[in-house]
């Protein structure tokens, strides 16, 4: 059975009078729009957790371009019966005047990021992840799950919410998941349904250039500034596509390879290489361990 929260105030009693005192709660907060990215999480807290809630709501403050906003999927009824079929037992379902009664304030931002917030997403993407922020954070106070469920498809944002929970003193587990992919390599996405069948078809040649560009970073990790170069050039003459960055950097803080001093390069099981790529009017992002 799934049972749905439009309210706050609703779901938050719920939990506090019928969650036993000892169960363990996972929470996935999403956009909408489900795919097996999202139900692999929700199907991960299922396996470790005793009760499972998922959220939807397409958060205006982590939207830095109205347009992106407006044409963000909503596809409520499919998604209710992907989580009905998954198993997920409680779905919020907030409207922005619940989460933002104030009105929603892309200005504010009670975190503080430091660099994590200027390179790659944040740095493309003016004010995303203080938008991101916000709403996990709201979120959390009204779920306060022991343990918080997310993507490594999106792993910029997986650092933000851990240096987030530090700064809130929260107590909850953050659960960091592999990349769910098309069987062609293309990493999951809600974004992926506004592709044209063309674009839809080259798409996974993002996934491949960073396969190519880890073999290379194997094989002599000193040549990563042309590796970069490199594989961008290669990106950027497919039709439609315009590769925004392609870069590696340090696992535990983004620190582009590019800016460190030689003698501080990470060995490669410390290395991420991450990449944003437009194809025609979609920004898709992915990201690959280098082991
Ligand atoms: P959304 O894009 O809906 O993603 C929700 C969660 O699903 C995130 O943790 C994301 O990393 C994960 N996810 C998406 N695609 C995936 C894939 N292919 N494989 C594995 N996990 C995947 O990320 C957001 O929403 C929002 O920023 C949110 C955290 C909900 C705050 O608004």
């Amino acid at each position: 059975m799934l049972i749905r929260f439009r309210k706050k105030t609703d779901f938050e009693n719920y939990l506090s009078l019928r969650l036993p005192a000892k169960a363990r709660l996972g929470f996935v907060p999403t956009m909408g729009a489900l795919h097996q990215g999202h139900l692999a999480l929700i199907q991960r807290a299922l396996d470790e957790c005793d009760l499972v809630a998922c959220s939807i709501f397409v958060n205006p403050t982590q939207f830095n371009q109205a347009q992106d906003l407006r044409h963000y999927p909503r596809t409520e009824e499919k998604d209710l019966q992907q989580l009905l079929e998954v198993g997920c037992q409680l779905l919020f379902l907030p409207t922005v005047e619940e989460i933002y009664p104030e009105g929603p304030d892309r200005a504010s931002n009670p975190f503080s990021f430091g660099e994590l917030e200027s390179v790659m997403e944040g740095a493309h993407r003016p004010g995303h992840f203080a938008g991101v922020a916000q709403v996990v954070s709201r979120l959390l106070q009204i779920v306060r799950p022991h343990a918080l469920y997310m993507g490594q498809k999106d792993y910029q944002q997986t650092l933000i919410v851990r240096s987030m929970l530090r700064q809130m003193q929260a107590e909850v587990e953050l659960v960091v998941c592999p990349t769910v992919r098309e069987k062609d390599g293309l990493a999951l996405s809600s974004r992926n349904l506004r592709l044209k069948p063309e674009q839809r078809k080259l798409a996974p040649q993002i996934y491949r250039h960073l396969q190519a560009a880890r073999l290379a970073f194997l094989e002599n990790p000193l040549a990563f500034r042309q590796i970069e170069e490199q594989q961008l050039q290669k990106l950027s003459r497919l039709p439609d596509f315009r590769p925004e960055y392609f870069c590696f950097a340090r696992t535990h803080d983004l620190k582009l390879l590019a800016e460190l001093p030689p003698e501080q390069l990470p060995p490669p099981r410390e290395v991420v290489l991450c990449t944003a790529v437009w194809v025609g009017q979609v920004r898709l992002i992915d990201n690959l361990m280098m082991a």
